[in-house]
């Protein structure tokens, strides 16, 4: 059974421009952002409040916060790994955050220096102080298909970091194939696993497309029941502590499947379209948004 209607999670502005090797100018990541509020996305991630000598290409993410024009009724996530990011989040005015962690320990110690149970344990004052302040908080899952240095991730890890996540009071977890390897048959039956846990409909898809599987891995698990999806406009992303990871999949291209199938999402697919061009240019590089490319007469990426 497929839905009537899902919500997109745009990440460009903070999957996207996480992984920039140039750092984008302040005003452009604004920009970015009310283009996108424009193109009627329901949920926008900002910027991450992170260690700046970790990620430079965000260490912006005050200043980025007080320019963007936020739209009502549009939510405007950050980023946070630790009370440290929490209290910067708040004082720009953040009101919805997420934390991460990992299925594999490896992927864990390269992106935040921890074990997932020391992570676990650095977003408990979080979480607590969120819940009191009424703070909306995602929980993020990366490596549920497979780790850049572990390999196979088994489908048990990932049920039980999400199902810990859940517990503590996250109220949504997103599953991330972080560098882009699953394929629809293991996209769905992790699903489905972590489904038994943690109910399906606070849980959302997150697909990096490396192999280029991430629309059906997206397909199966809205037939599996998820109803909210992670994209980046133009298809920007990756982790710059992922060994391979590419882009995410891209906002336009899931938003003309959703479209074609007669899923509601509120997005203007020529907005967006747009959007993905300009962002392509402010970035330099061809979009590897095949709808934008289409629409926009773009060469193939060579
Ligand atoms: P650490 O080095 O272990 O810890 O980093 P630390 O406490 O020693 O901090 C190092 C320095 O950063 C110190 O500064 C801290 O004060 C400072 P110094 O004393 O050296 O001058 N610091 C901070 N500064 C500003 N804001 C903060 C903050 N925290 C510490 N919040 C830490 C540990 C977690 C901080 C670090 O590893 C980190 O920031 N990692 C972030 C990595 C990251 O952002 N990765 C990308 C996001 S995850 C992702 O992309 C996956 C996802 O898309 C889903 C998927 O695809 O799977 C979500
Ligand atoms: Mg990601």
């Amino acid at each position: 059974m497929l839905p009537n209607h899902v919500r997109i999670v745009e990440v460009g502005a903070r999957d996207g421009l996480q992984n920039e090797k140039a750092i984008i100018p302040t005003a452009t990541k604004i920009e970015l952002i009310d283009r996108l509020s424009a193109c009627g996305l329901e949920t926008i991630e900002a910027t991450s409040f992170v260690s700046p000598k970790w990620v430079p290409q965000l260490a912006d993410a005050e200043e980025v916060y007080a320019g963007i024009s936020r739209k009502p009724g549009v939510d405007y996530p950050a980023l946070v790994p630790n009370m440290r990011g929490y209290d910067r989040a708040r004082a720009a005015g953040v009101t919805s955050i997420a934390v991460f962690t990992a299925a594999s320990e490896a992927f864990n110690q390269k992106n935040i220096n921890a074990s997932i149970d020391e992570s676990i344990e650095r977003f408990r004052p979080v979480l607590e102080r969120a819940r009191s302040e009424g703070v909306r908080v995602r929980g993020y899952v990366s490596t549920v298909l497979g780790c850049p240095y572990q390999g196979d991730v088994p489908v048990s890890d990932v049920v039980r970091v999400s199902k810990r996540l859940y517990e503590l009071g996250c109220d949504e977890i997103s599953l991330g194939d972080t560098i882009g390897v699953g394929t629809p048959v293991k996209a769905r039956a992790m699903l489905h696993a972590v489904s038994h846990e943690v109910p399906m409909k606070a849980l959302a898809v997150h697909f990096h497309d490396t192999y280029d599987q991430a629309l059906a891995n997206i397909l199966v698990c809205l037939e599996e029941g998820v109803r909210v999806v992670d994209s980046s406009v133009s298809g920007t992303g990756g982790c710059p502590y992922a060994k391979g990871a590419t882009g995410n999949v891209a906002s336009e291209d899931v938003a003309y499947m959703l479209q074609g199938m007669g899923i509601e999402t509120g997005v203007d697919l020529d907005k967006l379209v747009e959007t993905g061009w300009w962002l392509a240019k402010q970035l330099g590089k061809p979009t590897s948004s095949r709808v934008t490319r289409a629409r926009m007469g773009e060469p193939e990426l060579s």
